[in-house]
């Protein structure tokens, strides 16, 4: 049977670039949130992408008609039809479990369930369902409407059925799909964290001034944004949370969070959301 919906949990940017996405691909979506304000919030940001998008012709479609196919929702129990769902809730681990018992409950037998998680298990998210053969880890990347890759995790228990069908989605959704291991960081995070984090240690050594970090890896690289902007970006309280999964889980010390990082989140300045991060916006 052709598959014509998609749940998303979580209306953050995240969460409502992936509906923006999946609208934009054909499905209908209903975006779930608990609080209607961040529903409305991510209702608006999607138009404002849309609207961009049609100025610039790279919509297939009028941006009414994908909005269209959007709806929002603050109850779980409007997933009881759906067939698939990707989770994009904050990144907090009793949030995700509990989000994965409910949904479990919810879902019909057979739907799938995918997170969105940058840094948790996707093993261990699968053994809170009853359903561990049907869940996997769809990471995407911000921006979601404009960023290409989707990083597909396969946990343990995840059965080639369900990862073939995660693929599938992904690449609807105009993404290219890349297979990586369920370790922590997985591919991409694993790989840009400590260049991050090296950002917060250089800064901290007094190597150079914020700019000229980031200048340096921008024209030195070719890196669209540099390490410290990019972690403005990104959120610096995502950025430490990866990091301190990193150094846990893979017990090695070079992973260690630059504690200049961490002093940035314990004053709130956490980038772009809060207004002020290593810049100030
Ligand atoms: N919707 C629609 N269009 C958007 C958009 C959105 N949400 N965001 C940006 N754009 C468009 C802009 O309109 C612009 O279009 P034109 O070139 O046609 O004018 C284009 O994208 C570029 O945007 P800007 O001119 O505003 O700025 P920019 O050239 O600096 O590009 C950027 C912005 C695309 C974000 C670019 O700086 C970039 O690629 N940065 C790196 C992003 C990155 O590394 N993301 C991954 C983060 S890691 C992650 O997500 C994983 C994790 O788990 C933490």
């Amino acid at each position: 049977m052709q598959m014509t919906s998609i749940g998303v949990v979580g209306a953050g940017s995240m969460g409502n670039g992936i509906a923006q996405v999946a609208a934009q691909a054909g499905y209908e979506v209903t975006l779930f949130d608990i609080s209607e304000i961040q529903l409305d919030k991510a209702l608006s940001t999607i138009q404002k992408s849309l609207n961009k998008l049609q100025e610039k012709g790279k919509l297939k479609e009028s941006s009414q008609a994908i909005l269209a196919r959007l709806r929002k929702t603050s109850r779980l129990e409007d997933f009881k039809s759906c067939q698939f769902v990707i989770e994009a809730a904050s990144e907090n681990r009793e949030v995700k479990f509990k989000l994965f018992r409910d949904l479990d409950a919810i879902l019909p037998a057979g739907a799938i369930l995918t997170t969105n998680t940058s840094s948790i298990s996707v093993t261990e998210i699968a053994s809170k369902t009853k359903r561990p053969d049907c869940v996997a880890g769809m990471h995407f990347m911000n921006p979601v409407p404009i960023m290409t890759l989707v990083e597909g995790i396969r946990g343990l228990q995840t059965s080639d059925d369900c990862f073939k069908r995660v693929k599938s989605v992904a690449e609807t959704m105009g993404k290219v799909f890349v297979e990586a291991k369920d370790a922590p960081g997985f591919v991409v995070n694993r790989i840009l964290m400590p260049m991050i984090n090296e950002g917060f240690f250089a800064l901290a050594e007094g190597l150079a001034s914020p700019k000229d970090i980031d200048t340096g890896l921008k024209l030195g690289c070719n890196f669209p944004m540099g390490p410290l902007e990019l972690a403005d970006f990104v959120g610096i309280d995502i950025c430490l949370a990866v990091c301190e999964v990193l150094y846990r889980d893979l017990g090695d010390s070079k992973y260690r969070p630059a504690p200049l990082m961490r002093k940035y989140v314990e004053a709130g300045w956490l980038g772009r959301k809060t207004g002020k991060g290593v810049y100030v916006y």
